[in-house]
């Protein structure tokens, strides 16, 4: 796992956006997983920015969202295709025939979830995973507890997600308690994941993901076991881990090496589910 920390939240998100746009120059028919939340907004401003004026171009890449609630139509205001369109797709060149998200209204959401893990393989799999952690060291919506071989299903909100994301929405009674989640499982087959980190309500589960053990009581640190794994955090949300001058002597060392693997190009996905 490579720990990069920088000075504070817009530093971080300029140095993920820069990352982001590297894959996209060197692969532009990258497929991209993408995700929610307060985290990722800079990320994406920085983006919308580049395409604006450096002339990035989203054209030929696909998407995958990681997570959306269960129950939200797609034009909700709390829903997290509207979060996307927002946020990101309103702003840049992306094709809608190429950005995908799942239904929160799906009847039957198992066949949903499947049918979504069939779309990811059919689009060659996820080259970058963008990834925040929740409070409790959730990534996508995989409470503590859930399994760290996963796929995409309906899973349960844990009491202190459903505390933390009541500040998007009236009232607490609205957020929804279930959502549709890619799995840990299908999170760790992405070949780069980037995930972030801003904040000290963050620092807690940010240690226990790069230092603690392995345990499906912390679905984020199951990232210890990818091979590419991009930890980018600012100042605040570094605050516990305890080899910190390591992780900065390394970032100072590979300073001029770029963050992704050299060889980016694809190979078909072989799973079949
Ligand atoms: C969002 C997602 C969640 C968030 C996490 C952190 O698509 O999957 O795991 O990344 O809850 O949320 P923020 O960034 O709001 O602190």
């Amino acid at each position: 796992m490579r720990v990069i920390i920088e000075r504070d939240y817009d530093s971080m998100s300029r140095r993920a956006a820069s990352i982001v746009a590297e894959l996209i120059r060197r692969q532009p028919d990258a497929v991209l997983g993408l995700a929610t939340g307060s985290t990722p907004i800079g990320l994406y401003r920085e983006l919308i920015r580049l395409h604006r004026e450096e002339k990035l171009d989203f054209a030929r890449l696909t998407t995958f969202n990681l997570d959306e609630y269960e129950g939200l139509p797609a034009g909700h205001p709390q829903s997290y295709h509207h979060f996307m369109k927002d946020h990101l797709f309103a702003h840049v060149n992306l094709k809608s025939k190429r950005t995908h998200l799942l239904d929160g209204l799906a009847r039957d959401a198992a066949r949903a979830c499947a049918a979504y893990e069939r779309r990811i393989l059919k689009a060659g799999g996820i080259d970058l995973q963008l990834l925040g952690i929740g409070g409790d060291g959730h990534i996508g919506f995989n409470e503590p507890g859930s399994s760290l071989a996963g796929r995409t299903e309906l899973v349960l909100l844990h009491p202190r997600t459903i505390a933390d994301n009541g500040r998007f929405f009236d009232r607490l009674e609205d957020v929804p308690r279930r959502a549709l989640s890619m799995g840990v499982g299908t999170i760790l087959e992405a070949r780069v994941c980037l995930i972030l980190a801003s904040g000290k309500n963050k620092a807690e589960a940010w240690a226990r993901m790069i230092e603690g053990p392995i345990s499906a009581q912390l679905p984020a640190s199951a990232l210890q076991l990818h091979p590419q794994v991009i930890a980018l955090c600012d100042e605040a949300a570094a605050a516990n881990l305890q080899h910190i001058d390591r992780y900065r002597h390394a970032a100072e060392v590979l300073a001029d090496q770029s963050l992704l693997p050299a060889n980016l190009k694809r190979k078909r996905a072989r799973r079949r589910v």
